[in-house]
């Protein structure tokens, strides 16, 4: 198969619209069968329920081409299940599991042309989504919905790839207790403009994100989970309701574990003890691992051992072992790796 003539090593991670998207509605209760279609418009009346209260929740997972040449998805059985939870908590119909996969497939297969060959650092980034489409002016919930999938190819989330990042200590909160941080819903990212906006213009990659409740804990950052590393190699992630389940985190934690022999914990990390850290990164599909070199708190830094050159060494190795099974360099633990081609 031919590729599209693009400039695969030079991609950021921006919008490119490719050649096929899925569109299945549910209405009168029930999901059509759904299709593969070119228009890339929506229309939608004025008064549709995700344009006046936002009722709309997604997923974003990678193709990615192997060292065989083989065109695979990761985990995407976890994308399915989180899509389902955020649909419950959203009061959205569930877009069956099953279906999500092959839609997914067939997204992929259309588009084969657009994910980037191996070797380039460059992925098909697969936009899975879903919206109440019917006009709704009482608050409550749509009665129709419109599930989709588009794909984008894509380069890494931040400038620069692997090089560490600065972030920043957001004064803004991006979820409340008992709200709906731990979901993949767009209103979460509504929150979350402001604060990126402002920590850009400040000079920043990203926000650090604490609890609100207390604001002593770490939460999270717009797209991303925290991972630490101790000064005796311990692999720590924060534990909280209110932060997204991030499925790189969760297999990064068994990669840790079982590939490299390394002790783990999720559990609840006070921003105090931010400083004794040896390593910091962000994790997500997006993010991949991004490593923080400094955190800004107020105009006090914390400078992390590992600089501002590279990557930490056990970050380094999280990284490799990933991407390593992610393209097939690596052996993959069973029912990671989906073959779509
Ligand atoms: N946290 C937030 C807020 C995110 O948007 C993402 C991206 O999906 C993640 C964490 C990482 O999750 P995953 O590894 O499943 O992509
Ligand atoms: C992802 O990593 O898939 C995300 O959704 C993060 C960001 C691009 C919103």
């Amino acid at each position: 198969m031919d590729k599209k003539n693009i400039d695969w090593s030079g991609l950021g991670f921006g919008y490119i619209k490719t050649d096929k998207r899925y569109v299945s509605n549910y209405t009168k209760g029930a999901w059509d069968e759904g299709a593969l279609i070119e228009d890339d418009m929506i229309t939608m009346s004025e008064c549709a329920c995700v344009l006046q209260y936002a009722q709309t929740i997604f997923e974003g997972l990678k193709a990615y081409t192997t060292e065989k040449g083989d065109i695979v998805v990761f985990r995407p059985d976890l994308n399915a299940e989180r899509l389902a939870n955020s649909a419950r908590r959203m009061e959205m119909p569930v877009f069956p599991e099953d279906r999500f996969l092959e839609a997914v497939d067939q997204v992929v297969r259309a588009n084969a042309a657009y994910v980037p060959p191996y070797g380039t650092g460059a992925t098909l980034y697969i936009r899975p989504y879903m919206f109440g489409i019917n006009q709704v002016i009482g608050v409550k919930p749509a009665d129709d919905f419109q599930f989709r999938v588009f794909s984008t190819p894509v380069g890494p989330y931040f400038k620069g790839g692997a090089k560490p990042i600065v972030i920043k200590v957001s004064d803004l909160d991006r979820a409340a207790p008992h709200g709906t941080g731990f979901i993949k819903a767009g209103l979460n990212y509504a929150m979350s403009l402001h604060a990126i906006v402002t920590a850009h213009k400040e000079g920043f990659d990203e926000n650090m994100y604490l609890d609100a409740g207390t604001r002593t804990k770490v939460e999270e950052t717009g797209g991303a989970n925290f991972l630490f590393v101790t000064k005796d190699n311990k692999v720590v992630t924060p534990k909280s309701d209110s932060i997204l389940p991030s499925i790189t985190r969760r297999s990064l934690m068994t990669v840790a574990k079982d590939y490299l022999g390394l002790e783990v914990e999720e559990r609840e990390v006070y921003f105090d003890e931010v400083k004794d850290f040896a390593e910091c990164g962000l994790c997500g599909t997006a993010a991949v691992i991004s490593p923080v070199g400094k955190i800004n708190d107020h105009g006090k830094e914390i400078c992390f051992p590992s600089g501002m050159e590279k990557m930490g060494p056990i970050t380094q190795k999280l990284y490799d072992t990933l991407t390593g099974i992610q393209m097939g360099r690596i052996e993959a633990p069973e029912g990671w790796i989906r073959k779509i081609l």
